[in-house]
């Protein structure tokens, strides 16, 4: 089987659902056949790692460890969704101060272990403060890593999809942008259905209101559905997202990503943007939308800016001016 890449992907949380879909997904879509698989949860890791044994992909080299060390040294990628999942009744940012002493770990795993690694992908909630968390510990630059944001928008665009009639992938630009939580932007102004502008589909005020609120609560909606948090959709994701680092093809969706710029007004935070992931890491641009859309952005925006300030304090993470001190790259 031809595969994309060599390099050593670990895949953190490698036993839990997310990290399983995971590896099955990489190999199934042929990107390195060098997988690791690292959790600190031994049987359930070493369950996961049988099971794709006895899946025989062609040519693929399978290693797991629960040891760091091992697991990332040499690492040229990381996906890692090895943390808490919210459970009913939960929101992500419920997960806050433990997911982010972890990704705080991650980070310092990373520096010491792997400092060459080209791209990270951050899963576990509230993934913009863990990924923040991550990239300051790290050491990394802002370029080379990222957190999952993709499914709001996924989520939009498939309940507009079922509001229109339309098979999904006619719906485009239906984007969510700033945290990946209850405070998320939901962009209407750059949706087409079937190439025709949303604005001119005759939806009502109310039918939106009532698609905003289905996208915000779609991940609250797969655990009443299935009563666990979602799996499928962001170990699909986060490895479509690895991939275009990869060099494959690229990752469109907005993605979470370092934002300090002045212009915008966004200092010193992780959230959703208009971006691309390609060979080079991510890159970002101005999200365009009206003043109603824009202010919810702020909103979200500021709202990221308080789950920042509460892990300063908790001393997680060191106050901005100190930030250069860990990772000089910020
Ligand atoms: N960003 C998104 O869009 C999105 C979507 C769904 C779920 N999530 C988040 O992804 C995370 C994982 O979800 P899941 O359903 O796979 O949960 P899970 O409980 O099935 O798996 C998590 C795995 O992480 C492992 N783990 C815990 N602490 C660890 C550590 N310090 N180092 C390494 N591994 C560790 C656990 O042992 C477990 O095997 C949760 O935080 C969940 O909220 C994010």
């Amino acid at each position: 089987m031809a595969y994309l890449s060599n390099e050593k992907l670990v895949i953190v949380g490698a036993g839990g659902m997310i990290g399983s879909n995971m590896v099955q997904s990489v190999l199934m879509l042929g990107l390195t056949p060098n997988v690791c698989l690292y959790d600190i949860f031994e049987p359930g890791l070493h369950g996961v790692a049988d099971e794709i044994a006895q899946c025989g992909f062609p040519g693929a080299n399978i290693t797991w460890t629960t040891n760091p060390e091992e697991a990332f040294t040499g690492a040229k990628y990381i996906i890692s969704s090895g943390g808490a999942p919210r459970k009913e009744g939960m929101t992500r940012e419920d997960l806050l101060k433990g997911n982010c002493k972890i990704a705080a770990e991650f980070g310092d795993f990373i520096k010491k272990y792997c400092p060459d690694v080209k791209h990270v992908v951050v899963i576990f909630n509230p993934a913009d403060v863990t990924a923040l968390t991550a990239l300051i510990h790290s050491g990394l630059k802002p370029n080379q890593l990222t957190s999952l944001a993709a499914l709001d928008s996924t989520r939009l665009q498939q309940a507009l999809a079922l509001e229109f009639g339309v098979q999904q992938d006619k719906v485009t630009g239906a984007h969510t942008y700033g945290g990946h939580g209850e405070q998320m932007a939901v962009f209407a102004s750059q949706v087409k259905v079937d190439g025709k502008p949303l604005c001119e589909m005759g939806l009502s005020d109310e039918k939106w209101e009532d698609i905003k609120h289905r996208t915000v609560q779609g991940g609250s909606n797969i655990i009443k559905l299935r009563g666990r948090s979602s799996f499928q959709s962001p170990a699909y994701n986060a490895v479509k997202m690895i991939e275009a680092a990869m060099g494959g093809e690229k990752f469109t969706l907005p993605a979470g990503c370092y934002v300090n710029h002045d212009a915008l007004g966004f200092k010193n935070v992780m959230m959703a943007m208009p971006t691309t992931i390609d060979a080079t890491g991510v890159h970002f641009v101005e999200p365009k939308g009206t003043a109603d859309e824009l202010a919810s952005l702020q909103k979200s925006y500021e709202h990221l800016c308080k789950m920042r300030d509460e892990i300063v304090e908790l001393g997680i993470i060191p106050p901005v001016a100190e930030w250069k001190e860990m990772n000089p790259n910020l």
